[in-house]
C-alpha cells in the first residue's frame, strides 16, 4: 500500500470492528513495540496492534512479562501509535498495574488513554478481574479480556501451556469469557485454548468479539506476536506462530558482512562519506601549518 492510500485508510473504531464481524470479515492483530515496525504495519492494512508486555521478552529480553513497567508501556505505546496513526492501539496492561484494586487498574489505564493515545487497553483474567473490567469501561476506556495462557500467570498455569484442554477448566474458561462480556470488555483473546473450546465461546459471544492466538480459526479474528513471524526471538519459537519470513537470518547475514567489509577495507566505499572541497581543504592546511 502507498503511503497516500494508507493516509486515506480509516482509522478502525469499535463499531467498524463489529462490523466486520458482522459482514463475516476476519480481523487483524499484531505485536508492536517501535515506531520502524508500526510504520510498517499501518502500510500493511493491518486493523489492530497490541502493543504487548511480551516486549519484556522480545525486546527487553527477560524470560518473562513480570519485569515489565508501565513506563516501558507507555514509551513503547507512545513511538508506535507514532508509526501507526491509522491503527487500532491496544495497550497492554502490565503486572501489578491492575490487579491490585479497581482504582488502580483505572488509573493505570487512564494513563495508556491520555498519555499514549490508544483506543483500548487489555488485561489478563477471568471471573476474578470482572470488577476492574467493569470499572474500566465505566470510566469510559473500552476494555479487552484475555483468557486461556495468560502469561502474567504462567508460574501458577504451570508453564506456557495449553488451557482448556479439560473439560472442567475449559467450562471456567467459556464461564470467565460469558463473565467479562457481561462486565463491559467488547473483546477477549483467547491465547492458547482448544479449537473446539474457542468455537463454543465465539458461537456464544453475543456483544463482544472474540480473537484467537493459537486457539484456532474459529474466532472473529487472528492475532501473532511479529517477532515469531520473522525469526526475530532467538530464545524459541512457539508452534502456533507461522514464520513469514527470516528477517532474524537476514539480518544476521548482513551484519556478518558488515564485519567482514569494514575488516577488510571494503567499506566504507565513497557514497558513504562526505569530501570537503579542494580549496577549502588547501585553506586549512595553511591555517594548520
Ligand atoms: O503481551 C502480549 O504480547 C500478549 C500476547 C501474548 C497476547 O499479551
Amino acid at each position: 500500500m502507498t503511503e497516500a492510500k494508507s493516509a486515506e485508510r480509516k482509522k478502525p473504531t469499535i463499531t467498524s470492528l463489529f462490523k466486520k464481524v458482522a459482514d463475516g470479515q476476519q480481523i487483524t492483530w499484531l505485536t508492536c513495540y517501535d515506531f520502524p515496525t508500526a510504520y510498517l504495519q499501518d502500510q500493511a492494512g493491518m486493523d489492530m496492534i497490541l502493543v504487548g508486555d511480551s516486549l519484556g521478552m522480545t525486546i527487553l529480553g527477560f524470560d518473562g512479562t513480570l519485569p515489565v513497567t508501565m513506563g516501558d508501556m507507555i514509551r513503547h505505546t507512545q513511538a508506535v501509535r507514532r508509526g501507526a496513526p491509522n491503527v487500532f492501539l491496544v495497550g497492554d496492561m502490565p503486572y501489578m498495574s491492575y490487579q491490585p484494586s479497581v482504582e488502580t487498574a483505572i488509573r493505570n489505564a487512564g494513563r495508556f488513554m491520555a498519555e499514549a493515545s490508544c483506543d483500548a487497553i487489555k488485561l489478563e483474567g477471568g471471573v476474578e478481574m470482572c470488577d476492574r473490567i467493569r470499572g474500566i469501561v465505566d470510566a469510559g476506556i473500552p476494555a479487552i479480556g484475555h483468557l486461556g495462557l495468560t502469561p502474567q500467570s504462567v508460574s501458577a498455569l504451570g508453564g506456557f501451556r495449553v488451557q482448556g484442554k479439560g473439560a472442567e477448566q475449559a467450562k471456567r474458561i467459556i464461564d470467565s469469557a460469558k463473565a467479562l462480556e457481561k462486565a463491559g470488555a467488547f473483546m477477549i483473546l483467547l491465547e492458547m485454548v482448544p479449537d473446539r473450546v474457542c468455537k463454543l465461546i465465539t458461537e456464544r459471544a453475543e456483544n463482544c468479539i472474540i480473537m484467537s492466538l493459537g486457539s484456532g480459526p474459529h474466532a472473529h479474528g487472528q492475532l501473532l506476536i511479529y517477532h515469531d513471524m520473522f525469526g526475530l526471538y532467538p530464545k524459541f519459537k512457539p508452534r502456533m506462530a507461522k514464520v513469514y519470513g527470516n528477517a532474524g537470518e537476514v539480518i544476521l547475514n548482513g551484519l556478518k558482512q558488515y564485519v567482514r567489509e569494514v575488516t577488510s577495507r571494503v567499506f566504507p566505499q565513497q557514497d558513504n562519506y562526505f569530501t570537503i572541497p579542494d580549496e577549502e581543504f588547501d585553506k586549512l592546511l595553511k591555517m594548520l601549518k
